[in-house]
């Protein structure tokens, strides 16, 4: 199919003065991403030719969060200053200067409204094109439409226009048709309409008031016949859904915690559908680039943030925190954290373990009771069963590490790393001075303290410890 052209803003330079937060609006999380990540990442299927941004707020913080592309460069990004917040209509006059050369469907959303999902976008976008609308308007039928701008219209339902809340009469208040914030303009007639728009009462442009001089225009342009009535003015059309749930903004807290209820609720059917077991699914949280295989279990307080890939047919949990990490098939994973780490398939951990950043356990290793294991390879069959810590370290296959063994791996200047060969017996409470050497086979007698390389197949003991003998080779 021929691509045809589509240019996006998103508006996200407004303060977000009912977060009370130092940080940007659209920065604010949901299922672990940033609000407007989750438009971009309803924009991505649009393929549009371009998408501006306009910031403000916290310009600097927004840009360098998002990057100047979404989903791996497929969604080239490109940002303009609005630098006095004077509206969302003044918003949207930024863009101007970026899309003078561009002609066709300017689609207009705010980075506030994460949860509207490609396929609507699209559909809205095709009933433009189709239409010959110059304006075509998203609207929601609300169960609450409080702090939302209400769609008015007259008695023979034909658009009037939008009126905000806050210059709302009581019976405007109660309409429920709101306005979800998503609109299609042609551009050419977008830009010079945009500068007609005036200044309001709250020292304001509001892109609303766009819809009335739409509605006003086409009325002088061609006169509503009463046998025709909403087709009469078919330069402005509007699309409506049912319920807020799709389009709701996020202006305060309360809002966000609302969001993240739907968005958890989504997420945990598709993973449910899609074969994973959750023991009272409302106590776990999922991220929303999470992928979980079939047949996993997931008990109550697991937490899944980030990047998270879980094979099948793993038990996680009760109370289990991963955060971007990858976890093989038929693992157990009991009340620990597990933090930018790689776990094989096999492999048991916990309870109360701690897997830092670049652990990498191997298929079958097995973590017991308060194991922290830091930027270290944990080789196949690796058996650390208590209260241990490896840190910059690797560890040969099969070997065991007694209860209690430390690497001592910062000496107050460098990180410093341990080698532990294969099928190594680390007698318990064994501290490993780093940089150090423990050869294939060698044995550490209980409460060692090693500060030199010890040769494969040796048996070291003492503090610090001493080679006393050499081990038969079987
Ligand atoms: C807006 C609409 C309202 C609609 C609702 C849907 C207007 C005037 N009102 O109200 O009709 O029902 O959204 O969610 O448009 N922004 C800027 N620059 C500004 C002001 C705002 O970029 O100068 C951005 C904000 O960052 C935000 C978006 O525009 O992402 C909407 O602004 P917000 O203040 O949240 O508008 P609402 O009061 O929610
Ligand atoms: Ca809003």
């Amino acid at each position: 199919m021929e691509s045809q052209p589509l240019a996006i803003v998103v508006l996200a330079a407004g303060l977000g003065k009912r977060m009370v937060s130092q940080q940007p609006k659209v920065l604010h999380r949901l299922a672990g991403l940033p609000l407007a990540a989750h438009v971009l990442r309803a924009l991505v299927p649009l393929s549009p030719s371009r998408t501006i941004l306009v910031v403000g707020h916290g310009a600097e913080q927004v840009s360098s969060t998002l990057g100047n592309s979404y989903s791996d460069g497929s969604l080239p990004l490109d940002y303009v200053l609005q630098s006095e917040q004077l509206g969302t209509g003044h918003a949207v006059l930024m863009a101007a200067p970026l899309l003078r050369e561009y002609h066709g469907p300017v689609l207009v959303m705010y980075g506030d409204t994460p949860l509207l999902r490609s396929e609507t976008l699209a559909s809205l976008v095709a009933r433009h094109r189709q239409s010959g609308a110059f304006l075509t308007m998203l609207t929601c039928i609300a169960d609450d439409p409080s702090g939302y701008g209400r769609v008015l219209r007259d008695q023979q339902g034909s658009l009037l226009g939008v009126v905000e809340e806050r210059a709302a009469t009581l019976v405007q208040r109660a309409i429920s048709e709101v306005n979800s914030g998503v609109y299609l303009f042609d551009s050419d007639w977008l830009w010079p309409h945009l500068d007609m728009v005036e200044l309001n009462a709250q020292g304001e442009y509001y892109l609303t008031d766009l819809i009335g001089l739409a509605i006003e225009e086409e009325r002088m342009r061609r006169p509503p016949r009463p046998d025709s009535i909403r087709k009469s003015i078919s330069g402005v059309i509007t699309f409506t859904l049912e319920g807020l749930d799709e389009a709701m903004g996020i202006n305060s807290r309360e809002q966000l915690a609302q969001a993240e209820k739907i968005v958890q609720t989504h997420l945990r059917q598709q993973w449910m559908d899609a074969g994973v077991t959750m023991l009272l699914s409302e106590t776990v949280y999922l991220g929303m680039d999470v992928q979980i295989g079939a047949d996993t279990v997931l008990y109550p307080g697991v937490i899944l943030e980030g990047r998270v890939q879980i094979g099948s047919g793993c038990v996680l949990g009760p109370n289990t925190h991963v955060v971007d990490s990858k976890i093989g098939d038929n693992c157990r994973i009991v009340s620990s954290t597990i933090e930018a780490s790689t776990l094989e398939s096999d492999v048991i951990v916990g309870p109360y373990s701690h897997l830092r950043a670049g652990a990498h356990l191997g298929q079958g290793v097995h973590l017991g009771n308060f194991a922290e294991v830091k930027a270290s390879t944990l080789e196949r069959g690796v058996k650390m069963g208590h209260f241990s810590y490896i840190g910059d370290a690797t560890v040969g296959e099969d070997t065991n590490i007694g209860a209690g063994t430390i690497t001592a791996n910062w000496d107050g200047v460098n990180k410093n790393r341990t080698n532990i060969g294969k099928e190594v017996f680390i007698g318990v409470d064994t501290s490993l001075v780093a940089p150090i050497e423990i050869g294939d086979g060698a044995h550490t007698g209980a409460g060692s303290v090693v500060t030199k390389d010890v040769p494969p197949h040796t048996l070291a003991v003492g503090v610090p410890a001493r080679a006393i003998k050499k081990l038969d080779e079987t």
